[in-house]
C-alpha cells in the first residue's frame, strides 16, 4: 500500500480546504493555511466582482523570479496545479534572477489585459515601482516569497496582498534543531558552538532572519557562539558545495555546525561534508529550511540533522484562494502567513 505523505494529502486536499482555510483566518481555526493570518480591517474592502468572475473564468499572470530555484519550482508547480482546478488560464514567466526581465514581463501582462497578477519579485526593492506600475490599470496583486515592505502594500490598498511565512519562525526550528542534539551543538565540548553560515540572498528577507533568529535560540537557550564565516551562496547547490568544501579545508575540526538557509545550499553543503570525511550526527551538524525530498530522505538517512517545512502547499493554497477572492470581488486581507515546521528523524516520513 502506498502511503500517503502529509505534502501529498496536502496537495490533494488543497483547493478543496482553501475557502474553509482563509475565510476563517483571524477566527481562530488554525489549519496550516493560514492559520496566523493577519487581518489589516482598513485593507479589506469589498470590490465589485469582474467580468472574469462573472463569466467564471479569469486570466492570471504569475511571476517568477528564478524558474531555477528549486523550492520556488515546487511552489509554481502547485500554483499552476490549483489555479487551473479553479479553470483560470494561468501563464507563468521565468524572471530568470533579472528585475528589468521581469518588469518587461509584467507590462506584457498588464497589456493582455490579466485579471491578477501573482508576483515573486525579482528584488523587493523594486516592489514599489512595481506596484507603481501596475495600480493605474487596477489590476490586484498578490506578492508572493518575498516579503515588499509593508508600505508598498499600503500603497495600493484592498488591491494587493502578502502571502508567505514568517522567516523568524524559520531560523528560530533551526537553532532547535541544534539545540536539540545530544551535544546541543558544542561536539567538542569547549563551551562554544562554532559554525558556519550558507545564508542566501542577502537582499531576502528570508535570508536575513534565518540567520539571526537561528543564532539567537542558541544565545537565548544560554550558548555562546563563535562565526567562522558567513557565506553568501545565494540559494544555489553548487555555490554552498564549493564555500562548504573550502571551509572545510581551512577551519577543519573546529567546524561544529553547518547552518544553511535553504536545502539546496544543505545538499550542496553535505557533498562537501561527506566528501571531507565528515560524518553528520558524529562529529559535524548540518540544518537547513524547505523540507525538499531529498534533503527530507537525508533527514531520515541520518545525513542531515534537521530541516524545516517551508510549506509550499499552504502558500500556494493561500495565493490561489487570495486570487479567487480578487477575481470574484471579494475582500482580500493585506497579509497570508503559513507556519513553518520542524522536520526530524521523528516525523520526516511525513513530509517526503
Ligand atoms: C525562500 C526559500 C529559498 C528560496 C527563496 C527564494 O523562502 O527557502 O529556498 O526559494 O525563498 O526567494
Amino acid at each position: 500500500m502506498k502511503m500517503i505523505s502529509r505534502r501529498d494529502f496536502l496537495k490533494a486536499s488543497a483547493v478543496v480546504g482553501a475557502t474553509a482555510a482563509l475565510t476563517a483566518c483571524g477566527g481562530g481555526d488554525s489549519s496550516s493555511v493560514a492559520s496566523t493570518a493577519t487581518s489589516v480591517a482598513s485593507s479589506a474592502a469589498s470590490t465589485a466582482p469582474s467580468a472574469a468572475a462573472a463569466s467564471g473564468s479569469a486570466d492570471i499572470g504569475v511571476c517568477i523570479y528564478q524558474f531555477a530555484d528549486n523550492f520556488m519550482t515546487l511552489y509554481r508547480a502547485d500554483l499552476e496545479e490549483y489555479l487551473g482546478e479553479l479553470g483560470y488560464s494561468v501563464t507563468i514567466m521565468d524572471g530568470k534572477n533579472d528585475q528589468n526581465t521581469q518588469t518587461e514581463q509584467i507590462s506584457t501582462f498588464l497589456q493582455q489585459g490579466v485579471d491578477v497578477l501573482i508576483i515573486n519579485p525579482v528584488q523587493t526593492t523594486s516592489a514599489q515601482t512595481i506596484v507603481d506600475t501596475i495600480s493605474p490599470s487596477n489590476t490586484p496583486i498578490v506578492f508572493i516569497n518575498r516579503e515588499p515592505d509593508k508600505s508598498v502594500l499600503d500603497s495600493y490598498p484592498d488591491k494587493c496582498c502578502y502571502v508567505g511565512a514568517d522567516a523568524r519562525q524559520s531560523g528560530t526550528y533551526q537553532g532547535e534543531l541544534i539545540l536539540a542534539t545530544d551535544t546541543e551543538g558544542d561536539i567538542n565540548g569547549d563551551g562554544t558552538i562554532t559554525y558556519i553560515m550558507c545564508k542566501g540572498d542577502p537582499e531576502n528577507i528570508d535570508a536575513q532572519y534565518r540567520t539571526e533568529y537561528s543564532i539567537k535560540a542558541l544565545e537565548d537557550a544560554g550558548k555562546t557562539v563563535n562565526c567562522l564565516y558567513e557565506y553568501l551562496d545565494n540559494w544555489d547547490q553548487t555555490l554552498a558545495q564549493q564555500d562548504v568544501a573550502n571551509a572545510l579545508a581551512q577551519y577543519g575540526d573546529q567546524i561544529e555546525v553547518v547552518f544553511c538557509n535553504n536545502d539546496a545550499m544543505a545538499l550542496g553543503a553535505l557533498q562537501s561534508i561527506e566528501q571531507a570525511g565528515r560524518t553528520v550526527g558524529t562529529d559535524i551538524y548540518l540544518v537547513g529550511v524547505d523540507a525538499l525530498a531529498e534533503a527530507v530522505q537525508a533527514v531520515i538517512d541520518g545525513r542531515m540533522t534537521g530541516t524545516v517545512l517551508n510549506d509550499d502547499v499552504g502558500q500556494a493554497t493561500a495565493a490561489t484562494e487570495a486570487t479567487r477572492m480578487y477575481v470574484e470581488g471579494e475582500p482580500v486581507e493585506q497579509y497570508y502567513w503559513v507556519d513553518y515546521v520542524k522536520v526530524t528523524t521523528e516525523n520526516a516520513a511525513e513530509y517526503l
